[in-house]
């Protein structure tokens, strides 16, 4: 029997207990022998939930355990939990993980880590949810050279956009759907504001391209200033709303953003919907490869974690290999990435063309006293100059 420690009973922990329990008989005959949750740990009591019998508050508990092989990190953000997995690493217990903020922040000192200490430090669900998209990278994709990381990665951003867009649901309304969904971060600013999806982006290209890209190298810009304006200027395009998190390996360098972008219908990002993510790569072997699948919510994400507990159990005292070094990736600014931009011109149309060219005026009835209109590309400072030019723009999102 391997015995397993759950440190945070929330909404992807209880999930992780739950599963656990749920494919008990499935998990052991893959693992070779049974899973047992020994422990699980949170400030908070749980009176009459199946976790009570195995509840503690005392992480020492946990840590002074010998025969606890496996933590499951699922608390989130950076603190208590860093110190948790450090001492548990050193403690030569396996560390699983859905913290994505952790694993952005520490990620490559945790694995290092764990190599030195036998153990492992997964961390599949930290990106895409139950997309298996890190153990892809990280085994089925290795002979492939990957110049391409995008996609949905964050469900919250997407679950509000298509509610906003397929429902007419106002901003505020689907966001607190979000959150009784289990689908948002404890702080919902981390979604809306690209930080999540940030974090993502960071995680995946930096698996991807072999070399260490740190979150604060991400351009982000989040969906807060998405009306509903904006929504119907896209319906009339036939284009949708996505909050995109992208990133290119070129030899000129390498570039990584987040921000929501327009999408049209022959893009496979177009038909992702609510909680779904997507995440798709593109290496100079394989071609083009979509992972597509639930990117938030408390099974689905437990699923990812499960999974890496398993493969944990597999390898106890053998670290997995992983490419992920901590040599920083020589980044270039996405500033300089060309885009077509939709702006919103309060403006007439000859001080529109006068500015950018020759535009085709598109109008809505919610917007009253503007217009909108695709332009050519430009690279962010470009734009800037013109909209600054103009003094007329109210708002611009770039196309994908
Ligand atoms: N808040 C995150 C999301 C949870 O909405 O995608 C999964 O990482």
């Amino acid at each position: 029997m391997i015995n397993v420690a759950i440190l945070g009973y929330g909404t992807v922990g209880a999930g992780v207990y739950k599963v656990l329990h749920m494919n008990r008989e499935k998990i052991a005959e893959r693992v070779g022998e049974e899973l047992n949750v020994r422990y699980v740990l949170d400030l908070r009591d749980f009176p009459g939930d199946p976790c009570e019998d195995v509840l503690t508050h005392d992480y020492n508990d946990i840590l002074n355990d010998p025969d606890v092989a496996i933590v499951v990190e699922t608390m989130g953000g950076l603190r208590p939990a860093f110190e948790f997995t450090k001492k548990a690493i050193c403690a030569g217990k396996s560390v699983c993980t859905s913290n994505k903020e952790l694993v952005a922040e520490h990620g490559v000192l945790l694995r290092d880590l764990a190599k030195e200490n036998n153990v492992n430090y997964l961390f599949e669900a930290s990106c895409g949810g139950g997309i298996p998209i890190i153990h892809a990278l990280d085994s089925s994709l290795t002979a492939d050279e990957i110049d391409r990381v995008s996609g949905i990665l964050n469900g919250t951003t997407n679950y509000i956009l298509t509610a906003m867009t397929d429902k007419g649901q106002s901003f505020e309304e689907a966001l607190r759907e979000a959150q009784k969904n289990g689908f948002a971060e404890l702080h919902p600013e981390a979604d809306v504001e690209g930080w999540d999806a940030c974090r993502k982006i960071a995680i995946l290209s930096s698996i991807a391209y072999g070399r260490h890209i740190t979150y604060k190298d991400v351009a982000t810009e989040g969906i807060t200033n998405i009306d509903a304006v904006d929504i119907a200027y896209a319906g009339v395009m036939g284009l949708k709303i996505k909050l995109l998190a992208m990133s290119r390996n070129t030899d000129d360098g390498t570039w990584a953003m987040v921000a929501p972008m327009l999408v049209d219908a022959d893009n496979l990002l177009y038909n992702v919907n609510g909680v779904l993510n997507a995440v798709y790569l593109h290496g100079n072997a394989v071609g083009d490869v979509y992972f597509y699948g639930s990117g938030a919510g408390s099974l689905p994400t437990a699923s990812a974690v499960a999974g890496d507990i398993v493969s944990c159990a597999r390898h106890l005292r053998k670290t997995l290999r992983s490419d992920w070094t901590s040599e920083p990736m020589k980044m270039i600014s996405s500033e300089d990435v060309k885009f077509r931009y939709f702006v919103r011109f309060s403006g007439t149309e000859e001080e529109a063309k006068t500015v950018f060219g020759e535009i085709e005026p598109i109008r809505v009835e919610q917007a009253e006293g503007e217009f909108g209109f695709m332009t050519g590309e430009f690279s962010r400072k470009e734009f800037d100059e013109k909209a600054e030019l103009s003094g007329r723009v109210v708002k611009a999102i770039r196309r994908a």
